[in-house]
């Protein structure tokens, strides 16, 4: 007996971000979080339980996967088939159109993804809020993959008080992101690593601890559509999540000299007047955040960097989606 379904999510970007966590396993995070999904990237995962497997299979973009991706598909999975009452394994196929391990958080859309594919294909039906404390447990960014448009993360204190809601759809602002690759190597250290020694960086309690503060400025910079606010906090508290990464033990160095040129670079624009801010996960490439009617201009001083190897253009994108519901009984 086989019961699939076949769901797809948007990566996002943090413009406040999630950096260490209260609780390792359960991903309470250390502090709220604030994104947007974006649009034009995103992974497509296929769930099916199927009574003829005795272990769950993942591949991912063409090719089986193993070990510790394997291990981590499977424990999402298991809290799934611990709702459904159920042992059934499953096959995982899952696609992303976008680069991984680039500091484009892959693991928040192909989380997100598998959610809500392996929650239909077992025939439950729970509700956005649960989808999202669901996904977080898999990768905390996740959470914020599962609602629409820009989202805010409550950090919450327990598995029940920490989840993501939208806090405007994804037409309330014509945002363009434009990702800027400058290496496409797979990143040494992941996120996961990162969240588990944030707290050796003496620098975290004061990041955290101001966290409130800039989650407040964010809010209501991106509710009033305010750009030079909305830029100023947005590069402020990625610059404190890298000085955290650097101040860790070990240290963690996300940037080349490309990520600071550019930097730089963005900032000068801004001064002259141009409205773009910069924000950088996990990895050495930037997210250049502007207001649509910005973009041709971004795009033409993007042009003229020399290290710059690709571009990838997103904008505000929706939540989580079902593709195809197949259950035909497990
Ligand atoms: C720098 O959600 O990828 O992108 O919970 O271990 O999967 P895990 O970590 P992850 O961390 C994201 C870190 C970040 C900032 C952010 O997206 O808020």
């Amino acid at each position: 007996m086989k019961s699939t379904a076949k769901a797809a999510a948007h990566p996002n970007i943090a413009f406040i971000k999630y950096w260490g966590n209260q609780n390792h396993e359960l991903r309470i995070p250390a502090n709220g979080s604030l994104s947007m999904n974006l649009e034009g990237l995103d992974t497509q995962t296929t769930v099916s339980f199927d009574t003829d497997l005795d272990q769950d299979q993942l591949v991912l973009n063409g090719e089986i996967v193993g070990n510790e991706a394997l291990d981590r598909v499977s424990s999402l999975l298991d809290r799934v088939r611990e709702l459904g009452e159920i042992k059934t394994k499953a096959h995982v196929l899952s696609e992303n159109n976008f680069p991984t391990g680039t500091g484009i958080a892959s693991s928040a859309s192909a989380f997100a993804a598998l959610t809500l594919a392996s929650i239909t294909a077992l025939g439950l039906c729970l509700s956005e809020k649960e989808l999202s404390q669901l996904a977080r447990t898999g990768s905390g960014s996740a959470s914020r993959s599962i609602p629409g448009g820009f989202v805010e993360w409550q950090a919450g204190t327990d598995h029940d008080s920490s989840f993501a809601e939208t806090i405007a759809p994804q037409e309330h602002w014509d945002l363009v992101d434009f990702i800027v690759l400058i290496s496409k190597e797979h990143k040494k250290t992941g996120s996961s690593q990162g969240h588990r020694i944030a707290d050796s960086s003496p620098l975290q309690k004061a990041r955290v601890a101001d966290a409130k503060r800039r989650l407040d400025i964010c809010r209501k910079a991106l509710l009033e559509k305010n750009f030079q606010n909305f830029a100023e906090i947005v590069e402020l508290d990625s610059n404190m999540m890298h000085s955290v990464m650097m101040t860790s033990d070990p240290s963690l160095y996300y940037w080349q000299p490309a990520t600071l040129e550019i930097m730089a670079a963005v900032q000068s624009w801004r001064s002259e007047g141009l409205p773009v801010c910069f924000t950088i996960d996990a990895g050495p490439n930037l997210h250049l955040i502007c207001p649509a009617e910005a973009s041709q201009a971004v795009k033409r001083k993007l042009g003229a960097l020399v290290n710059v190897k690709s571009i990838l253009t997103c904008t505000p994108g929706g939540p989580a989606r079902l593709l195809e519901p197949e259950i035909t009984g497990v």
